[in-house]
């Protein structure tokens, strides 16, 4: 597997990408401190500084041990797990006293295995445990194919200032 099959991306976000995904991760009407955030998939960590500057209660999950130790040595407030999203998230969810919001950085357009992650997004969000699921994705279709009905994907951000421009999308429960 190439380094890039690895990652999903030649580059990392940027910092316009990084600021637009802050943004969406909250309704107006909700409070930081209300919510755990977990990113998956921090990579070197662009996503992770621009949430730190809005939440202080942030874990990440990254499966490649590089990246993870050098998020660990960087960023020294934020716990960090390391192995794959769809094993430890659902412990992760389970064990905090909060609801969850998903910062999902890891490609689920041509990935083989992206149907795992987001079984596991999926049940977590109708558990309740997760309030939204926020997602970027170069391509124009929804990264949430066949979701189930009770769940509503939403495209809400276009970042041009992106290598490649970016879509930013959100998966939640349909309050209908
Ligand atoms: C496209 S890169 C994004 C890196 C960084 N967040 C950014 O936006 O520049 C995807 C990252 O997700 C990690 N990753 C891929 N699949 C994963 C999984 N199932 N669980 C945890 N991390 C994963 C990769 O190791 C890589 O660091």
């Amino acid at each position: 597997m190439s380094d890039r099959d690895r990652v999903g991306s030649i580059f990392p976000s940027s910092r316009w990408l990084a600021k637009c995904l802050t943004e969406v991760t909250l309704l107006p009407n909700e409070k930081a401190q209300d919510f755990r955030i977990i990113e998956i998939g921090p990579g070197t960590g662009t996503i992770t500084q621009a949430l730190l500057e809005q939440f202080n209660d942030i874990e990440v999950i990254e499966r490649d041990i590089r990246f993870a130790s050098f998020i660990e040595s960087k960023f020294r407030n934020i716990m960090v797990h390391v192995g794959d999203a769809e094993d430890h998230l659902p412990n992760i969810v389970q064990k905090s006293s909060k609801p969850s919001i998903i910062v999902s950085c890891v490609p689920l357009r041509g990935n083989p295995d992206s149907y795992k992650i987001l079984e596991v997004y999926q049940s977590l969000l109708q558990e309740n445990k997760v309030r939204r699921i926020v997602q970027f994705t170069y391509g124009l279709r929804s990264p949430f194919p066949l979701i189930n009905e009770k769940l509503i994907a939403r495209r809400c951000r276009l970042v041009l200032f992106n290598c490649p421009p970016a879509f930013i999308w959100t998966l939640e429960v349909n309050p209908i």
